[in-house]
């Protein structure tokens, strides 16, 4: 069989192992061949595709970033986009396409399967871990080691100095990354877009740690927190040229609230695209590679218009439908986890 393979939307560490585990596994076990497209829908629209052979696989397991490339463009932003994938699929003899994105890749995908009928399976990517359908997408492992990295290091200085250290990590739509970084990093208080933060009560309970002794606190600020409605005035996003929503900006207002309201001298740091650079944790490693052969496997069994996930933790698949229905948010009970350990 002749796959196709692209990576759409923000990058994520592993997406080259998916990459390799499709290449080798479909070669090894199918004797497929693989058609790599360029920059995610953009090469499948503009018909850029390159094989991707085992040999050329083989070494990228480790490497962060995607040897394809990505964009966010996509086929429906132009009428004749979606007729485009349909057409230059067949021309170039590909049987099933894999689809390694995020929300907005993945409903695409979605949408030519369920309307063109395009032989597709997805995989879930995002370091958000906010696709709905399954419990984890790969990358977000790896993100949150690198902002708990980093928090334990400002802990140090913060230390130090008696400072409060506020980190703006991403999470546009859910504070997945904020959530466990925060609780793996021991925060005084966590701010994630699904809960509305109240600045004063946060304010308030900072200064009662340190009224108590405490040296440094850490606060960590999903890059989409907002604020109870009427509590904070907060500038309105703005929007990028796909229409997303331009975010980071909201953990510097709360560093200077928390600053004028506690008295407390206050840093912010943004970690902004380190999150989404550099290899893949071991577990992402794995993770990717189970994707990847699990991906080409549903392929072959023509388990199209599904999505590769993990289903109380084991390799499944879901229908892309309910995968891209709804943005999956923090769990409740790990909220009640960070809220008992703050620190
Ligand atoms: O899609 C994941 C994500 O990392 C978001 O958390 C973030 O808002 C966005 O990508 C930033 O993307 P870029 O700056 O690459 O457009």
């Amino acid at each position: 069989m002749r796959l196709g393979i692209l990576t759409g939307g923000g990058d994520c560490p592993g997406l080259n192992a998916v990459i390799r585990a499709v290449v080798l596994h479909g070669a090894r076990r199918w004797g497929d061949e693989v058609l790599g497209f360029r920059d995610g829908w953009r090469g499948v629209v503009e018909d850029e595709a390159v094989p991707v052979t085992p040999e050329r696989a083989a070494r990228i397991l480790a490497r962060g970033g995607t040897i394809l490339g990505t964009s966010r463009i996509q086929p429906y932003r132009t009428a004749d986009g979606p007729a485009r994938v349909v057409d230059v699929l067949a021309g170039r003899g590909v049987a099933a396409l894999i689809v390694v994105g995020g929300e907005g890749t993945l409903s695409v995908a979605h949408r030519l399967h369920r309307d063109l009928g395009v032989a597709l399976v997805g995989v879930p990517k995002t370091i958000d871990n906010d696709v709905g359908g399954t419990q984890l997408t790969f990358g977000f492992e790896t993100a949150v080691q690198t902002a708990t990295d980093a928090i334990d290091r400002l802990h140090t200085t913060a230390e130090s100095h008696h400072r409060v250290m506020v980190v703006e990590v991403m999470g546009r739509h859910a504070g997945h990354v904020a959530l466990w970084a925060g609780i793996a990093g021991g925060a005084a208080a966590i701010l994630v877009p699904e809960r509305p933060f109240d600045i004063a009560a946060i304010a308030a309970e900072l200064r009662g740690l340190h009224d108590d002794g405490a040296q440094s606190s850490v606060v960590v600020v999903a890059e989409g927190a907002r604020p109870v409605p009427g509590t904070l005035e907060v500038p309105e996003p703005g929007v990028d040229e796909y229409g997303h929503v331009r975010l980071g900006g909201i953990g510097a207002i709360v560093a200077s609230e928390i600053e004028q309201r506690t008295g407390l001298e206050t840093r912010i740091t943004v970690l902004g695209h380190t999150q989404r650079g550099g290899t893949p944790t071991a577990f992402d490693r794995v993770l990717c590679s189970s994707f990847g052969v699990a991906a080409v496997d549903a392929a072959h069994a023509g388990a199209f218009g599904r999505m590769v996930a993990v289903e109380a933790g084991r390799i499944a698949l879901v229908p892309l439908e309910e995968a891209t229905a709804a943005i999956k948010p923090i769990p409740d009970g790990l909220w009640e986890v960070a809220e008992a350990c703050r620190s």
